[in-house]
């Protein structure tokens, strides 16, 4: 392993962004280690125990690249990015090579508002300020989320909390589906738009939008939420864990699903690519999943400053968000149960302490009913229940085979 990995990252750093998709092994080392392992099947006794964990790995780095070909490039990046993460785990650069310099500050002027609502969160507390991440067209997204999660009235009335649901959104191409948008917000005032064109390359001024929204007209929200709109959030849980940490003044908080030294994508066909001339370095800075986090006000409020004085060129959201935190020292945390990709598992167990699940859009109305039914707590409360609940999650939760869903940690929390 410590003899095969730098050999890997000279092979890839070496190879120009044209040749990235494949990368090969020096045949010389390959041929020897072949005969290795060979060998090893045919006589074990003569490879010595020391031995037998170097070539094993060996062998296994050599299947890897053999069988799985087309991941090479994928493996390769990560290893580089780990590494990267945990024994350099530097990020100056993002101040030193992203920062714009101040002439052209000027030029960062935001995009007009189309809706503002800057009477929104007016003389008032409020304790959570939900921006959804929505696209014009999502209008039956939107209604789903007015009706469960987003509910203000329910929150207020049930949970006892003040929140505010709010929707940002782009511009649309089609000027029909703008004076809907517009007559949407007549009835229900939760919309905040600006003039920019409402696609996946410009979700980073979507993420501007709300962080210059919140600093201009919601700057005192104890909490600032920010999530897709395909997702579901367990209200009741949420709100319990934000006041009791509001109770206890917390600040710094940005938590949601970490991602840990991720490396940027550079296969071209893939949503997520990433030129070498946007971002040559191996590793982003840890950052939350886009998919749904939350931060306290002071958090935005550093976020917004080092969101004016870097480069906005880089079009995914999240990773950019990382990188003004980074610049402003802030450091992400894991909460086991914000979900990744995956939908979290149906079942009353899980419901007891889910934050959030993604990806759901069809079911969100059974799935709000389900999961604040209020037996669900009564059934896993009690010695008997907590052991019951438990072992369930041990079960939902701890796969041989990866789902990127809650991990197992969290069926022991
Ligand atoms: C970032 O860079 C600027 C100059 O480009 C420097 O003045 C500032 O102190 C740096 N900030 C940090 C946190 O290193
Ligand atoms: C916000 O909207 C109101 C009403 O539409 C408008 O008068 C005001 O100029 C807007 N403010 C900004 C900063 O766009
Ligand atoms: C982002 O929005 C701007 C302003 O509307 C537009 O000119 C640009 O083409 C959009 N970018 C992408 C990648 O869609
Ligand atoms: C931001 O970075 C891009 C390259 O990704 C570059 O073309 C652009 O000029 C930079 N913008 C500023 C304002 O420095």
């Amino acid at each position: 392993m410590r003899r095969q990995l730098p050999e890997l990252r000279l092979e890839n750093g070496a190879a120009g962004p044209e040749q990235r998709g494949t990368v090969k092994i020096q045949t010389l080392n390959r041929s020897k280690d072949y005969r290795n392992c060979i060998r090893m099947f045919i006589n074990p006794r003569r490879v010595r125990k020391w031995h037998f964990l170097q070539i094993f790995a060996t062998c296994f780095i050599l299947c890897l690249m053999i069988f799985w070909e087309p991941f090479d490039n994928h493996i390769v990046s990560h290893m580089k990015s780990y590494s990267y993460r945990y024994l350099i785990n530097s990020y100056h650069f993002v101040n030193d090579s992203l920062s714009i310099n101040r002439d052209n500050l000027e030029r960062v002027s935001s995009y007009q508002y189309l809706i503002n609502h800057s009477e929104k969160c007016q003389q008032q507390d409020v304790l959570l300020l939900l921006f959804v991440k929505s696209s014009p067209e999502n209008r039956h997204r939107r209604d789903a989320i007015r009706q469960t999660w987003g509910n203000e009235k329910y929150v207020r009335s049930k949970l006892n909390a003040n929140i505010k649901t709010l929707f940002a959104l782009g511009r649309p191409t089609d000027h029909l589906l703008q004076r809907e948008l517009q007559l949407e917000d007549q009835k229900y005032h939760d919309l905040i738009q600006q003039d920019f064109l409402d696609t996946f390359h410009n979700l980073t001024l979507k993420l501007l939008l709300q962080f210059s929204w919140v600093n201009a007209y919601c700057p005192h929200s104890r909490f600032i939420m920010s999530a897709d709109d395909d997702i579901f959030i367990h209200m009741p849980n949420l709100v319990a864990y934000l006041q009791s940490l509001a109770q206890m003044g917390v600040q710094d908080l940005w938590i949601g699903r970490v991602h840990r030294g991720s490396p940027p994508v550079r296969d071209k066909s893939s949503k997520y690519y990433v030129p070498h001339q946007m971002y040559p370095w191996p590793s982003y800075p840890d950052y939350t999943a886009g998919a749904a986090y939350v931060i306290s006000s002071d958090v935005a409020a550093k976020v917004y400053e080092a969101s004016l004085t870097l480069n906005t060129s880089l079009y995914i959201d999240d990773v950019f968000m990382g990188l003004c935190a980074n610049k402003m020292g802030i450091v992400p945390q894991y909460h086991v149960f914000f979900s990744g990709e995956g939908k979290a598992p149906y079942h009353p167990c899980i419901y007891k302490k889910m934050m959030t699940s993604h990806g759901h859009v069809d079911d969100l109305h059974q799935l709000w009913k389900q999961a604040t039914d209020p037996t669900v707590k009564k059934f896993s409360s009690g010695i008997w229940g907590r052991i019951y609940c438990r072992l369930v999650n041990i079960v939902l939760l701890c796969k041989p085979y990866y789902e990127d869903t809650y991990p197992c940690s969290a069926a022991f929390s």
